[in-house]
């Protein structure tokens, strides 16, 4: 059987990261792999994560079946952390939550909710946008169109070509939306275009399917947030894919969730029988320990406070990377051509460099990024910037 199936080439970035662990030079600098790095270049546990787990494991006295739709307690704390207390749908009981095995997971029973109730609909996708939405969110059998999102080379948002194409997209169909810190150009919508994009979303009778991954790594938890609390109290119907693997630094206990909001409460209640059903023909119950953690941080005022805090160093440090970069790049050319990485928010930024330059980025300065020029700002450290910044120099007029 197995005969049919030729080799895949590999995963862009999972390549990345075997070719930069081979690199036996000192001086290389890893930009590719989309994890936080603290100024140590490690990925930590964090402190809240730590005591959360330890009251986790002293109060466990069994590893039974949670069920489908994994924690009550997460998915409550998951609907007013991302939708605020006292949110109108909220109110109207008109949101569903469902735990799932991290945002990849909940994109995913996300997108078989959609081909469930409209087979026929395209989903939209920003273009750019983060490569694994095309399988994740295709692998559904739902076909996939662009939007024009962000000049690459301008090193700006094309909100205007966006709406001039949103405007012409049948009704019905889904448009997915980085809720903040867009991956991969760390560009986001200011809050006069999320008016204009609700405003022609509800027009327009469009599905919004917003995908919200680095909640508190923009702003702070709460501004990070308006966006999507916007479009979910302005439109009848919408889609939230959530994520704690960056915010919790959680990544491989798989902790995210799917909120969908129904036009009505009974409507809601079928979604809801609806997402059960296809999240036990996945993967039946999602892993619990991560979002076990995730709840004890949520519900336990001293913890969550903790974690803001803990939450609020991860983004100053992100920032104050890119304002280095962005003084140092500046220093050594004498032009503001890359000040655009101090105004972009979260982890990413595209250098805007061609192929060619990534390539010899790579090949003669040992500084990996995938191909198209993403960079992981939080790889950025005070002692490899100046290298970093000579190297961009050296492949960039
Ligand atoms: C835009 C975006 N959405 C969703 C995810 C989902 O992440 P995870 O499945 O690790 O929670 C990521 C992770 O990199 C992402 O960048």
């Amino acid at each position: 059987m197995f005969q049919s199936l030729s080799r895949l080439s590999e995963d862009a970035i999972l390549g990345v990261m075997a070719k930069f662990r081979a690199d036996p030079s000192p001086l290389k600098v890893d930009l590719g792999v989309g994890v936080y790095r603290d100024a140590a270049g490690n990925t930590p546990v964090l402190d809240c994560v730590r005591r959360a787990e330890r009251d986790v494991l002293a109060a466990q006295t069994t590893k039974s079946y949670v069920a489908p739709a994994g924690r009550a307690e997460f998915n409550e704390a998951v609907i007013e952390l991302v939708l605020g207390a006292g949110h109108p749908a909220v109110a109207d009981r008109r949101v569903v939550a469902l735990q799932a095995p991290g945002g990849c997971g909940a994109l995913r029973v996300g997108a078989e909710l959609v081909r469930t109730a409209a087979a026929s609909a395209t989903v939209h996708v920003s273009d750019p946008t983060w490569a694994n939405h095309v399988p994740l969110i295709g692998g559904s059998g739902l076909r996939l169109a662009r939007y024009p999102y962000y000049d690459a080379v301008a090193r700006r948002l094309t909100f205007d070509a966006m709406l001039e194409r949103l405007e012409c997209a049948p009704e019905g169909d889904v448009v997915l939306i980085h809720a903040c810190c867009h991956n991969p150009t760390g560009a986001d919508l200011e809050p006069p275009q999320w008016k204009a994009l609700t405003e022609l979303l509800l027009r327009r009778r469009l599905i919004p399917y917003l995908d919200l991954a680095y909640q508190g790594f923009g702003e702070d938890e709460v501004t990070d947030a308006a966006g999507v609390r916007l479009v979910a109290q302005s439109v009848p119907e919408c889609l939230i894919a959530t994520s704690f693997s960056k915010n919790l630094g959680l990544y491989r206990e798989r902790v995210g969730a799917l909120l969908v909001v129904g036009e009505s409460e009974s409507r809601a209640a079928a979604i809801r029988s609806h997402v059960l059903q296809i999240a036990r023909s996945i993967y039946s119950m999602p892993p619990d320990h991560g979002a076990a953690i995730a709840a004890r941080i949520f519900c336990d005022q001293e913890l969550r406070r903790a974690w803001i805090g803990e939450l609020a160093a991860m983004r100053g440090r992100i920032n104050a990377m890119r304002t280095l970069l962005a003084d140092t790049l500046r220093g050594l050319r004498g032009d503001r051509t890359f000040d655009f990485l101090e105004r972009q928010r979260g982890m990413f930024s595209l250098l805007g460099a061609s192929a060619e330059a990534v390539g010899r980025l790579q090949a003669e300065h040992h500084v990996y990024m995938t191909g198209d020029g993403r960079m992981n700002l939080a790889g950025v450290m005070p002692g490899n910037v100046e290298y970093l910044a000579g190297a961009i120099c050296r492949v960039m007029s």
